[in-house]
This record gives structure tokens, sequence and C-alpha cells, in this order.
């Protein structure tokens, strides 16, 4: 059976993006978040990233249409449900929300709809157990930004099927990414290695050792890294990295994962990075 439909829950800056490669590849989209503002803010980020593309040629006018046109949104969750094929939830990482909404997919999807989570950190096992369909559900961690980055990360819950994962495997590819086949441990292979050098860079500004503009120059300069690994955070998002040194602190139980007490005060302070204007750096 060909697949038609991709629904996206979480319309923030990962799943803004999963939608529009999504829309590209020619899928039927629908777009959730929680309300009609988020939706918009969501469906906006699209059509401003297709404009500039239409601006430097990339795409003709009728293309950005036609991708757009095919982005359908709402903030009713059996309404994403209904149709899908694919659902690939984006919503803020933490495991008891995504569950929540997994448990709820599973009762309004269709038998045949497999479910993914972009999540960047969470166990995929233990988020299909919220599930009647555990062999239906699979980790497809995409990288930020979406529509540039290559990777896909196609993480194997324990009750993964073979064909659930070719059947992802194929649908990334269609989107135009690379998938890699990965295990279900915390981080998977991505966050477990850059999450700690981020935090280890955060740990640098704690004590002084450097400014973060120092930081970020040692690394570019000397290592050949593209960005600094707290310009990259405040890419990311503050609360992100937070949330996923904690997965990796809880799910290894080793201290050599604790999250900097200097990354905990700016979530606490609401600065999370470029989503809301200050991290590391400040933002207009
Ligand atoms: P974000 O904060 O930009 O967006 C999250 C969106 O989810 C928000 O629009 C929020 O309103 C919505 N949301 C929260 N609870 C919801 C619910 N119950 N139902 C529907 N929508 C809900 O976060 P971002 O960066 O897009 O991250 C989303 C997920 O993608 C997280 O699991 C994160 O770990 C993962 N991820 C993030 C990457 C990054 O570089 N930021 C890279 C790869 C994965």
């Amino acid at each position: 059976m060909e697949w038609k439909r991709v629904s996206v829950i979480g319309a923030g800056q990962m799943g803004s993006g999963i939608a529009q490669v999504a829309a590209q590849a020619g899928y039927q989209v629908v777009l959730l978040d929680t309300t009609e503002e988020q939706v918009q803010a969501g469906v906006k980020r699209i059509a401003d990233l297709l404009a500039r593309n239409v601006e430097k040629g990339k795409l003709s006018a009728e293309e950005r249409e036609g991708i757009l046109d095919r982005i359908a949104t709402t903030t009713q969750l059996e309404e994403a449900a209904q149709e899908a094929d694919l659902v690939i939830e984006a919503v803020v990482e933490k495991l008891e929300v995504k569950a929540e909404i997994f448990r709820r997919l599973d009762q309004c999807c269709p038998n045949h709809t497999i479910l993914a989570s972009n999540t960047s950190s969470l166990p995929i096992t233990e988020i299909a157990a919220a599930t009647k369909r555990p062999e239906q559900v699979i980790g497809m961690h995409f990288m930020n930004p979406v529509p540039v980055m290559k990777l896909v990360e196609v993480i194997r819950g324990l009750a993964t099927s073979e064909d659930v994962f070719r059947l992802v495997v194929a649908a990334a590819e269609r989107m135009g990414k690379t998938p890699v086949e990965v295990n279900d441990y915390p981080g998977f292979v991505s966050n477990r290695i850059l999450m700690p050098m981020i935090n280890e860079a955060i740990y640098a500004v704690y004590e002084g050792v450097a400014t973060p503009e120092a930081i970020d120059q040692v690394m570019k300069l000397g290592m050949n890294h593209p960005m600094g690994p707290l310009t990259l955070a405040d890419f990311i998002g503050l609360d992100t990295c937070l949330y996923i040194m904690e997965t990796l602190h809880e799910g290894f139980g080793d201290s050599k994962y604790r999250p900097c007490p200097l990354l905990r005060k700016y979530v606490k302070a609401g600065w999370l990075g470029r989503k809301s204007g200050r991290g590391f750096y400040q933002y207009s």
C-alpha cells in the first residue's frame, strides 16, 4: 500500500520542518499544535522559508503554492489521526507528554497507521508501551534545520517490526533524507555524543574558563566545527538540551551526564536560546 497522508504533531521548529519536507515529498500533510496561534506560527515559518527558496531560484512560485496547499492544519488530535498512514510526533521533549499523545493516537488512528517520534533522546520502547501497537512505533529523529540536514536516525524500539522499519526508511528517503539505523538507548547516537560536548562547553562558561564567544571560536577554528557548541545549543533550544541531558543522566545513571547548573538556571529564567530571543547570545 502506498502512503499518502502524514500527520505531524507539534508545529514548533522541528514539526514545521518535518511538515515541509513531507509536503515537498508529495504527501498530504496535517499539522497539529495545541492552539491555532501555534499552528499558524508553524505554517508561517514554512511559507517564509519557501518564499526565500523562490527568491533564490531553487523553487518556482507554483511549486511553493503546491507545497503549502498540501499542508492542512488542526488543533484536534482526532482530526490529525483519522486518515494518517504515518504520524510523526514532534512535541516538547517530555516522556509523559509524548506517552499521552501516543496513547491517544493509538485510540484514534486506523489500524495500519505507523506512529513515529522525533524524540532526541527518550526511549522509543517506553513511548511504544503507551500503545497497543508497539510493533508499529518507531523513532524518526530528524536534525535541525529539517529542510537542510540530510540525516534521519531511525530508531528501533524493542518491539518495532521489520516491515515498519523498512517502510519508515523508505519514507525518510522519499523526503530526501539519508536514514541511519540505530538501536534504542538514551540519546541514540547523535545526542549521546553531541550533548555531553555542549554540556561541557556550558561548564566551561560556568567555571569562568572563557567567554561563550571564546569557547565557540576555539571549537570552530581549532576543531573545524561549522558552529560553536554554545551557538548550536542556542539553536537547538536550551530547554531541549536540558531535557536530553536529564534523559542521559537518568538513563545511564552516570554522573558524567549531570546537566550543568548554569543550563538549569538559564532554562528557569526562560532563556531558551534563539527561539526565546536570549540564551548564551542575544537575538533581535
Ligand atoms: P519547539 O519548542 O520549537 O516545539 C514544540 C511544539 O510542540 C510547540 O509548538 C508546542 O506548542 C507543541 N506542543 C507541546 N505540547 C503539545 C501537545 N500536547 N500537543 C500538541 N503540540 C504540543 O521544540 P522543537 O525544537 O521543535 O522540538 C520538538 C521535538 O523535537 C522534541 O522532542 C525535541 O527533542 C526534538 N528534536 C529537536 C531538535 C532541535 O534541534 N531543536 C532536533 C531533533 C529533535
